[in-house]
């Protein structure tokens, strides 16, 4: 089945080539605690949101050193909160960060799934999935930009992600697709690979792990023997 050779290339290609990102080293580290494994999930990804990587490397480090815990940010104050955000923009993430660990440690417990986070103010679709994924094992998908651009050129379709009906599509392709033994591991795979490997204009088909699999690729080369995809 189609599905299981790219889950199994991918998780090759990224256990291998994975960036050493700071995040990651907590998610895989068994002595810390697992509400706080997400609050750093949640960190991230909301930092991610809307910065480069190489940038986020930096808050995410300064802010962990505030706040290395979800009960550490719940005490902090906004104005502190959003000192530490300055020059991230859109200072609404940062205050619903802070007021979201507040809420989460008045309820006890981090929540675990994906209905449960989204009922926390300022986590959506996309942070949810990640949190239940990464941090819970929770066999369940992220769709961003770089997912998006991955799996349209998996299956050779067209994507216009602006269309609400296109992005549907897209949740419900990567579900089917997730690895469903190391879900987290996956889902950070195919970010990466689109992130690293299959960008916008110049892909690195040739050294792409999921090129056997790829539909655009094996089109464009019927095309015209080419041996890259292109938009
Ligand atoms: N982009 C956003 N979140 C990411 C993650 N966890 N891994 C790789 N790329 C990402």
């Amino acid at each position: 089945e189609a599905a299981h050779a790219v889950r199994d290339s991918l998780l090759r290609w990224y256990d291998k080539n994975k960036r050493d990102l700071p995040w990651r080293r907590r998610t895989h580290n068994d002595d810390v605690d697992d509400d706080d494994r997400a609050y750093a999930v949640w960190v991230s990804e909301v930092m991610l949101q809307q910065t480069r990587v190489a940038t986020v490397v930096d808050y995410y480090h300064r802010w962990m050193e505030r706040w290395p815990t979800l009960l550490s940010l719940s005490q902090a104050s906004l104005e502190e909160v959003n000192e530490m955000w300055a020059g991230l923009g859109y200072y609404r993430r940062a205050r619903y960060l802070f007021e979201g660990a507040k809420s989460i440690i008045e309820g006890g417990e981090f929540p675990r799934t994906v209905s449960d986070l989204r009922k926390v103010r300022g986590i959506g679709d996309y942070t949810a999935g990640a949190i239940a994924s990464i941090a819970f094992n929770k066999v369940v998908p992220v769709v961003d930009g770089n997912v998006i651009r991955v799996i349209a050129r998996l299956k050779a379709i067209s994507a216009n992600p602006k269309e609400s009906t296109t992005l549907k599509k897209f949740w419900s392709l990567a579900g089917e697709l997730v690895d469903p033994s190391r879900p987290g591991d996956f889902n950070q795979a195919l970010m990466e690979l689109g992130a690293v490997l299959c960008t916008p204009t110049s892909p690195g088909c040739s050294s792409c792990p999921v090129s056997d699999q790829c539909h655009a690729l094996s089109l464009s080369r019927d095309k015209n023997g080419d041996c890259e995809v292109t938009d």
